[in-house]
């Protein structure tokens, strides 16, 4: 089984990016935690980020040749602008968690609405490095359920 991680553009910066709204976890941080929680269970998590917004469309295309039973995004400013990677995810099929950082919610008004939201199985922010487990756990026990 398989777990895709996707971060979209400035994610790279995790850390040192307006450590007050984003955390001073690194992408490198938090790509560790997920890939060892998951090794234990015997699953492959592969985490990529771009700032390209084709990069990550192709690699949602990829995916579904390569047998990603489930993917974790974080779009970052793509969230409110990319029909185009929302109309990628709804091509491969491919069941997904959202998640951001910080509570988009509580922030400029056009960071609340997002183009990927109402085709997740669910939406995770505000919990910072600490939503990705939380997306890990479930994308998990997806996969436990679809196996049996
Ligand atoms: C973000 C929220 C987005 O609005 C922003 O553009 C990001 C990061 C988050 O994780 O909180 O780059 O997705």
């Amino acid at each position: 089984a398989r777990i895709l991680v996707l971060h979209g553009p400035n994610l790279n910066l995790l850390g040192t990016r307006e450590p007050e709204i984003y955390g001073r976890t690194t992408l490198a941080d938090i790509h560790a935690a997920m890939d060892a929680r998951a090794r234990a269970e015997g699953v492959l998590v592969e985490s990529f980020q771009s700032n390209h917004e084709g990069q990550l469309i192709d690699r949602v295309q990829a995916a579904a040749a390569e047998g990603v039973g489930f993917i974790v995004i974080n779009p970052a400013g793509y969230t409110h602008t990319s029909v185009a990677l929302r109309d990628a995810l709804a091509a491969v099929n491919i069941p997904y968690v959202e998640i951001h950082l910080s509570n988009i919610h509580a922030r400029e008004p056009f960071r609340q609405h997002s183009y990927f939201s109402d085709r997740a199985a669910g939406v995770i922010c505000g919990l910072g490095a600490q939503g990705y487990m939380a997306a890990l756990e479930f994308a998990l026990s997806r996969l436990r359920e679809t196996q049996h």
